[in-house]
């Protein structure tokens, strides 16, 4: 075998959010014709990408200190006589990448979250030029335009819709990493799903940074179906209608985008599972101005009280920060206030980093850090007791569970709730990506123990169960 023959080691490590496990999972589509096969571990591999993010201080540190243990893999393969590829891609290599080469010069490629596409030609000139290869455009055509459709692994799938953000939260990096908002248009978008439940995906999540900024093009999918732009509620509704899409999901959204099409969606179509993750950042309007959210407390409430009227059973998730500049202790009550009053089933929650090119990290009034800390562990200990609350509620319910994988102990598997709860349950491998029907029977730490109340069909109707679930 020659060495242009050999088959090659890649090793991808995801940092952050899901937009990044999507562009890592086309990045491995792209390097596969190339004879790039996965790997466990970097150490030996022939190419190693860190996909990286920018969005808080931590998490673009944390990628220095990978870096840093990369060096001597690379050196003692170098030792062998051959070469590993370091590659840095995603936000942090966007905002900095003439910084990153100037401290890591053993990277040999840098590249943004745009130009994923052109990987197998960074990689090219990575071998044949000295130096680091740069490549950090927003190019004018778009990496959907290039990118092989994604294979379907397994019953569930994201599937990008959008990407990019115009809102520009003042403490928000999005939209300098990722750039102006793009919406895929709708034939895209269907035929991808299409492709995606011919491979037997069963559940799909549309993702995009601002996905129900959605507003997709319909030109070349014929008047009759819709003229104009289609939002986000409009292509659940064409998306629920593909035969084996069994559940609909997207993530991440904004209250402003929450339009009066896709909250009635969550009540018209069974299959837009009961779960949204819908960020509010804060509960104080005056913080809530100052982070630009364009939208305010009051508002928020009411964008919940119309879903839940139509979906009272909806699980809502959120994002928090605490100790944005300037937030009071009063701020900060209103945020516990909000919290105490909406009910969450889960949530992420973050202390305020500053970032740099963003308008907040200029404030004057920056938070102390054990002000903030206080904050977050008062703010977490209550959302964990929502969680753990919502959990509860849940046991002695019979519920569909979409079977994904196997669970850590013998003849387990695990699956996901409607309300994106990891659901454990004793059952047949080959009941891998069915969904069944099944009661819980406990609720621990951020799971659930389920016992199948009857054999699933391989086509059996999640959603109709779904449904009448009763509220928590
Ligand atoms: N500091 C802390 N958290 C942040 N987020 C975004 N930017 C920052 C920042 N500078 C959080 C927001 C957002 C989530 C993805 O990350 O809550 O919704
Ligand atoms: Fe960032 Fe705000 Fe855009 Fe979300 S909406 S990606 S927080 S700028």
């Amino acid at each position: 075998m020659s060495r242009l023959d050999r088959r090659k080691k890649l090793f991808i490590k995801t940092y952050g959010c899901q937009m990044n496990v999507y562009d890592s999972a086309r990045m491995a589509d792209v390097l596969a014709p190339l004879g790039y096969e996965a790997a466990p571990e970097p150490d030996g591999a022939d190419l190693v990408i860190l996909n990286t993010c920018h969005i808080r201080e931590k998490a673009a540190e944390k990628v220095f200190s990978d870096l840093g243990r990369l060096r001597p893999l690379k050196d003692a393969k170098a030792d062998d006589g051959e070469k590993m590829l370091i590659a840095v891609a995603g936000c942090v290599a966007q905002a900095e990448g003439d910084a990153l080469v100037a401290r890591a010069p053993f990277v040999d490629i840098v590249f943004g979250p745009q130009t994923t596409h052109r990987l197998p030609e960074l990689v090219a000139r990575a071998h044949r030029e000295a130096g680091a290869v740069l490549d950090t455009d927003f190019p004018v055509d778009t990496k959907f335009d290039h990118l092989p459709p994604p294979r379907a692994d397994g019953p569930t799938a994201f599937l990008s819709v959008q990407e990019g953000c115009d809102k520009f939260c003042t403490f928000c990096v999005v939209p300098y990493t990722r750039g102006a908002e793009y919406s895929r248009p709708v034939k895209a978008v269907i035929d991808e799903a299409r492709g995606l439940v011919a491979g037997g995906v069963r559940e799909i999540t549309l993702l995009g940074q601002n996905v129900n900024a959605y507003h997709g093009e319909t030109e070349d999918i014929g008047a009759a179906r819709g003229a104009g732009t289609w939002g986000l509620g409009r292509l659940i509704r064409e998306l629920a209608e593909i035969e084996g899409l069994d559940r609909i999901r997207y993530t991440t959204s904004h209250p402003r985008d929450m339009d009066d099409d896709l909250i009635a969606a969550h009540a018209e179509v069974p299959a837009l599972m009961p779960y949204l993750h819908l960020p509010v950042q804060s509960g104080s309007n005056r913080i809530l101005e100052a982070m630009n959210r364009g939208h305010t407390r009051d508002g928020y409430y009411r964008i919940i009280d119309r879903l839940r009227d139509g979906r009272p059973d909806l699980a809502l998730s959120s994002d928090f920060i605490v100790g944005f500049p300037g937030e009071t202790d009063d701020d900060f009550a209103y945020t516990m206030r909000l919290i105490e009053d909406i009910g969450f089933a889960q949530a992420f929650s973050f202390k305020y980093s500053a970032r740099p090119g963003t308008p907040a990290s200029e404030h004057g009034d920056q938070i102390a850090d054990d002000v903030k800390s206080a904050r977050l562990t008062a703010l977490q200990s209550l959302l964990a007791s929502q969680q753990t609350a919502f959990n509860s509620a849940c046991v002695g319910q019979t519920v569909p569970v979409l079977l994904t994988g196997t669970g850590r102990h013998d003849g387990q598997m695990v699956g996901r709730s409607p309300y994106l709860q990891p659901v454990h349950m004793q059952a047949p491998q080959d009941w891998f990506g069915r969904i069944v029907s099944a009661e819980i029977t406990e609720a621990v730490a951020n799971s659930l123990s389920a016992v199948a109340v009857d054999a699933p069909g391989a086509k059996d109707s999640s959603t109709t169960s779904a449904a009448k679930v009763s509220a928590n």
